[in-house]
């Protein structure tokens, strides 16, 4: 599928299965050594097919084994399989890569990719950061479980999604860190964070494991705010429905060391100690974009509507504004009406604000039509039925009218969704 904003992002051909991602890595150098292997399904009949790979070089190039023609173009890494993929077969193909990854700035200016850091590397992938620093099908309509392993100089440490799988081992001076992710992710959720950390694991009163890791000159700043994060889940899974991943956590790194937090899977990233809203947004996220993933760059409303919306919520649910006044300040603003949330005028605007505010006034249009409980049955389901799979903004509203019969939602998806302008509201 052809993203309709990052069209050479993502390939035909193929679905993938399985990331296995062993990399080593020294912050004084800044050199990266990588191996992926990547399990894949041929969609198709296969003579040849496209892995995303900006940077780095590829040192050597197998599938099922044996060495395979490649040859680059961009972000594109061709492969050349000695034999052809039979549609249905599932093949492995290996990448030996090194050098120096490439940070990669985005069309609306920000930094992704592989960002250095004061005391090691951040690896932030939206939206199409992680082929920075593994090859694969960066598109976020191709989720898969992943392996990756991170060695990096004895004395730091390696953050990744998922659960530490094993270790941390010790060889020589080097220490590698084993980190497992069973449930789907898309590339763009993947992350790497290494320097020096203050860990804490713990669980949640429901056994969920709790993973945070900080940098120490954040600690004092984070700690009352990262205290509640157990408290957030709780709250998130009474309103999404039960938690959607088997662990949960969060990495906060130095506000210089990334513009912005991102909702990397079970734990999202955070630059700086982050104020309650962000956190509550970020890990809305595991719900609205991680469980749930857009099928396209287009339904990214999908994803900060939503998160927008749980941050109202919870001001609601805890004695600040209400819904309702949080949509009437946004209503007022003339930021939040430059193009339809559903629409984004090109790549570099899908995390202008109308994506975000405008993305979670719609939702409360909704609200306002079905009455409270049906809302959260709408915000519960839709979370349940889509749990590790993708969706884009025709599956939301068919889901939503099917939920709601006899409902009129005509006007909201027109003027509120679609539509140019700020629409009339009483
Ligand atoms: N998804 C992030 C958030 O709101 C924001 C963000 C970071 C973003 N990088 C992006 C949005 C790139 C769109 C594109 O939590
Ligand atoms: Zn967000």
């Amino acid at each position: 599928m052809r993203d309709p904003y990052f069209p050479k992002a993502g390939n035909g051909g193929y679905d993938v299965t399985h990331y296995a991602l062993a990399l080593a890595y020294d912050p004084g150098t800044h050199h990266l050594t990588g191996t992926a292997r990547i399990t894949a399904r041929a969609t198709r009949d296969l003579s040849a097919f496209d892995l995303d790979f900006e940077g780095m070089d590829v040192r050597s190039l197998g599938v099922d084994g044996k060495d395979a023609r490649w040859n680059r173009s961009g972000q594109e890494l061709t492969v050349r399989p000695r034999e052809d993929l039979r549609k249905g077969r599932t093949f492995r193909t290996t990448v030996r890569y090194s050098g120096t990854p490439v940070t990669i700035t985005d069309p609306d200016g920000s930094r992704e990719g592989w960002l250095r850091t004061a005391d090691g590397a951040l690896a932030l992938g939206e939206p199409t950061g992680s082929m920075a620093w593994f090859p694969g099908d960066d598109h976020p309509s191709d989720k898969a479980s992943y392996d990756i392993a991170v060695t990096v100089p004895k004395g730091l440490q390696a953050v990744s999604n998922g659960e530490l799988a094993a270790g941390p081992t010790t060889r020589g001076n080097r220490t590698t860190y084993t980190w497992h992710t069973a449930e789907p992710m898309a590339t763009y959720l993947a992350t790497v964070a290494i320097g020096h950390y203050d860990i804490s694991r713990t669980t949640t009163r429901s056994g969920l494991p709790v993973y945070v890791a900080v940098d120490p000159q954040q600690a004092a700043a984070s700690r009352k705010v990262l205290a509640k994060l157990p408290e957030i889940i709780a709250w998130e899974e009474a309103a999404f429905g039960p938690y959607p991943f088997s662990s949960t956590g969060a990495i906060v790194d130095r506000p210089e060391d990334a513009g912005y937090a991102l909702e990397t899977q079970n734990r999202p990233v955070f630059p700086g100690a982050p104020e309650t809203g962000t956190l509550v947004h970020e890990l809305a996220h595991q719900w609205y974009g991680d469980s749930v993933t857009p099928k396209s760059w287009r339904d990214m409303w999908l994803n900060e509507g939503f998160a927008t919306y749980a941050e109202w919520l919870w001001d609601e649910d805890h004695g600040g504004d209400t819904a309702q006044q949080s949509f009437d300040a946004n209503y007022r603003r003339k930021s939040a009406w430059t193009f339809p949330p559903a629409d984004p005028p090109g790549a570099a605007h899908i995390s202008d604000s109308p994506v975000y505010e405008r993305g979670a006034m719609v939702l409360h249009k909704i609200r306002l039509t079905v009455g409270d409980a049906a809302f959260r049955a709408i915000l519960t389901g839709w979370a349940a039925t889509h749990r590790h799979g993708s969706a884009n903004t025709a599956d939301f509203t068919a889901y939503v009218e099917k939920k709601a019969p006899g409902k009129d939602f005509d006007e909201i998806w027109k003027d509120w969704l679609y539509g140019k302008g700020r629409p009339a509201h009483e």
